[in-house]
């Protein structure tokens, strides 16, 4: 497993992440705890020490599974979640209505806001340690950005949480150049988390060569676009209505044809590896300029070793050659 600092903090932790957003079975169809809890120990034993989760995952579903799962492990990882989307409270701009199962038209059970406002973080941060079982949280992000709150007052707050040893490192997440400045004019700041795989490359116009030049670290969020480049999302595979893949248009099965094509022609880039394509696209993201960390999405066990294991690849110029090739040739998504 390769390693990589998050940003000036010292802090070390795998160039793969586990993701666990699924886990928390919101807007995936449901999840299996039992077997998301073998799928968390099953990442460490892996050597996968940076696990990623939100209280939005779920609606704090996710980080109890994590909480449980890292019983007797917590040294062995580094803990980042996030805080902004809240649902305590009806402060800052509403960003959608949702029933546990997924995201609805009218109101829902949780109307979740963007909120970054001091009390909001203060409050976030203790229900996210109860809920993680921990004492402190080594990357703190904050996961959308608030529009309502000056930024000066959300850092402030970030870090005086730092100051106090609830967080070791801050990190934004879909955040743009802007806000990042803004953020690091008040304090240190040491990640951003954005979307980023073969299917995603926006951050590649904006964000990365920030984080290059700042000497933050990237994190890339949904690098197997959600299971897409994986190879195992063939025609014949159905969603359930409450996984948020059942209605997006990127996997309608005209789609899944065309990725399977760009899968074909990276094929021989993964064989010469011995490495399935999965691994391929997650090695991929984090051979990109910039990207130092890819975060992970694994629902059970094999999953979990699987993507581990693509932490340890090492792909050489002709075979990111090669790749960038069959992506220029390639026909595209239909979205
Ligand atoms: N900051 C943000 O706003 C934000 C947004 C999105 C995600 N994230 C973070 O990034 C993480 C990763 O993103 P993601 O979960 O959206 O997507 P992802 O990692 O691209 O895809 C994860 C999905 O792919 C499938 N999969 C994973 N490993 C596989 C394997 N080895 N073989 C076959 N299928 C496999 C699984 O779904 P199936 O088995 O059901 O097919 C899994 O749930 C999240 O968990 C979360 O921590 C952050």
């Amino acid at each position: 497993m390769q390693m990589r600092s998050l940003g000036a903090s010292r802090i070390e932790a795998s160039v793969v992440g586990l993701g666990t957003w699924a886990i928390g079975g919101w807007m995936w169809g449901g999840t299996d705890d039992a077997e998301s809890m073998v799928a968390i120990q099953t990442a460490i034993e892996s050597g996968i020490t940076l696990i990623d989760t939100a209280p939005a995952y779920g609606f704090g579903h996710a980080e109890e599974i994590v909480g449980r799962a890292l019983a007797g492990r917590r040294d062995r990882v580094v803990l980042a979640t996030k805080c902004g989307l809240v649902w305590h409270c009806r402060k800052g701009k509403l960003f959608f209505n949702s029933e546990e199962g997924s995201i609805t038209q009218g109101e829902g059970k949780y109307q979740v806001h963007r909120y970054l406002g001091r009390d909001a973080i203060r409050y976030e941060v203790e229900q996210s340690l109860r809920r993680l079982k921990v004492d402190y949280i080594d990357l703190y992000q904050t996961h959308w950005q608030d529009v309502t709150t000056p930024i000066d007052e959300t850092m402030d707050e970030l870090l005086r949480l730092k100051q106090a040893g609830k967080i070791r490192a801050i990190g934004v997440s879909n955040a743009t150049p802007a806000e990042m400045d803004q953020y690091r004019a008040v304090g240190q700041l040491d990640a951003d988390q954005e979307k980023y795989s073969l299917l995603d490359r926006q951050p590649e116009a904006e964000q990365l060569p920030y984080v290059r030049k700042a000497g933050l670290a990237f994190l890339a969020y949904s690098p197997l676009a959600q299971g897409l480049l994986t190879g195992a999302i063939g025609p014949d595979r159905v969603f359930d209505k409450d996984d948020l893949r059942f209605t997006r248009s990127r996997f309608n099965v005209d789609n899944r044809r065309r990725v399977a094509q760009l899968l074909a022609a990276f094929r021989p880039v993964a064989e010469k590896h011995r490495i399935s394509l999965g691994q391929l696209a997650i090695a991929w993201a984090f051979h990109q300029p910039g990207c130092t960390h890819a975060l992970i999405g694994a629902r059970n066990p094999k999953q979990a070793e699987e993507n581990a294991r693509a932490g340890a690849v090492v792909l050489d110029a002709a075979d990111l050659a090669a790749m960038s090739r069959a992506l220029t040739a390639w026909e595209g998504l239909q979205e």
